[in-house]
């Protein structure tokens, strides 16, 4: 696809002959604005880039016009023909759990006949059975499995992702997890952010102690965090803030003692039940406050004001997590995006509550269960995305001057991403200008 075969590919690549272009331009969305995917449509469109940074999108004349303004030549580019489909930045994915080993189908299949997903943690499964594996799992078998959800995550459009830690809960593993994740990232062609998430769960070492979560808590701010910071592959700190698991006097030591060693912050915050994690969120500063499935009237105020005051906290929605826990409640997106919260949405990619590496998926669970529309759903996965993972500036929306992350989609608009349930429409994905991803 890239000019003749006997040359070197030029720099350059030209889009043309899509439909439709849904830019994204504009920041970060909140608000009315949740629903405005700046969508350009037209008779012929194009989108060009140079390198690795997009250099124009709009009517081809136009964008011609420009290549020529930047004293370049048309004929310098190689030629994709989006064939009267949508093209869209590439999609982000803000929240994974990407690194892990094992399956957990039992525990799912326990669930539907009625045992409650954190009884099954505290019992010593869960999250814990995914540790054992995982903490026994060579560095090979971590990346292989990695890169075959890697691959499934490009087929569906998605070019970026933040990935986690937290399947280790002691020094070595979790250190172990971020040298995966970063080499994963070097690798390509899906970029990740690392995030470190030491504080996901209480390992079986602790928890036989009466003190136990708060003496795991001192090792995660102690002696994990340091090593971590140390280490400087993170750029994220997540903790599992959840009635049961941490609270938020604990959430709030181990997330002090990040921001203090460099990292940006993110929670899971009040999947469950309402558990103080949006207020947290607002009070630290949090780049994200992810789940949000049960925050307290006082957790959506507290977000609704940051973001009016200008330090907005993006609410990380996990619709795909709510749906396969079976929890038939979701969050409550309609309120937040009416509070002026911006939204983003991601997989949770996971062994236990969320095997899927879909983001049009989400898009679906999010339209059908949230009352969400396709454009508001389609920000959730794109520049609100780029935001909730401290990316906003670089990614998640087609603009001159932005990383050359696009995809050609299959279908002529964009509210047919989310219409064909489980359907795979990414037809052709670009990363960093280069074509990474073709449908056989
Ligand atoms: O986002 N709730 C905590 N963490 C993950 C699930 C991880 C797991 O069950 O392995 C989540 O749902
Ligand atoms: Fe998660």
């Amino acid at each position: 696809m890239h000019g003749s075969s006997d040359a070197a590919a030029p720099p350059g690549l030209l889009i043309e002959g899509a439909a439709s272009i849904a830019t994204l331009a504009g920041g970060l969305r909140r608000g009315a604005a949740q629903a405005d995917a700046a969508e350009l449509s037209g008779d012929s469109l194009a989108v060009a880039m140079w390198g690795d940074r997009l250099i124009a999108a709009g009517p081809r004349a136009e964008v011609q016009r420009q290549i020529e303004a930047g004293g370049r030549s048309i004929d310098d580019f190689a030629r994709l023909d989006a064939a009267g489909g949508l093209v869209t930045p590439g999609l982000i994915d803000a929240h994974t759990h990407l690194v892990f080993a094992g399956t957990r189908e039992a525990e799912w299949q326990m669930r539907s006949r009625g045992a409650g997903y954190l009884q099954i943690l505290k019992a010593g499964g869960g999250i814990l059975s995914t540790v054992a594996a995982t903490r026994a799992a060579s560095d090979q078998d971590l990346l292989a499995g990695a890169r075959r959800r890697l691959a499934e995550m490009l087929a569906n459009g998605t070019t970026t992702a933040e990935a986690k830690s937290g399947y280790g809960l002691d020094i070595a593993t979790e250190l172990r997890m971020l040298e995966v994740i970063g080499r994963l990232d070097r690798e390509g062609p899906v970029q990740l952010v690392p995030t470190y998430l030491g504080a996901h769960a209480v390992p079986a070492e602790f928890r036989d102690r009466p003190d136990g979560t708060e003496a795991y808590v001192a090792d995660v701010v102690g002696e994990q965090l340091p090593a971590v910071a140390r280490q400087g592959i993170a750029r994220f700190c997540d903790v599992f803030c959840e009635k049961g698991v941490f609270d938020d006097r604990q959430s709030r030591l181990v997330l002090t003692a990040a921001l203090e060693a460099g990292l940006l912050g993110r929670i899971h915050a009040d999947e469950l039940v309402p558990s103080g994690g949006a207020e947290l969120a607002a009070e630290l500063g949090c780049v994200s406050a992810d789940h949000l499935a049960a925050p307290s009237e006082a957790g959506v105020a507290a977000l609704a004001r940051v973001a009016e005051a200008g330090r907005p906290v993006v609410a990380t929605l996990l619709p795909a997590t709510s749906w396969f826990l079976g929890a038939h409640h979701f969050a409550p997106a309609r309120r937040l995006i009416d509070a002026g919260i911006p939204v983003a949405m991601a997989t949770d990619l996971n062994p236990g509550t969320s095997p899927t590496v879909g983001l049009p998926l989400v898009m679906s669970i999010a339209c059908v269960e949230m009352g969400l529309t396709p454009p508001e759903a389609l920000v959730a996965v794109t520049i609100n995305a780029a935001h909730s993972v401290g990316l906003g500036a670089e990614l998640g929306s087609i603009e001159p001057g932005k990383q050359a992350d696009l995809v050609v989609w299959d279908v002529p608009s964009l509210a047919q991403i989310p219409y064909w349930l489980g359907g795979r429409s990414a037809r052709t994905v670009i990363k960093r200008g280069q074509p990474v991803f073709e449908r056989g």
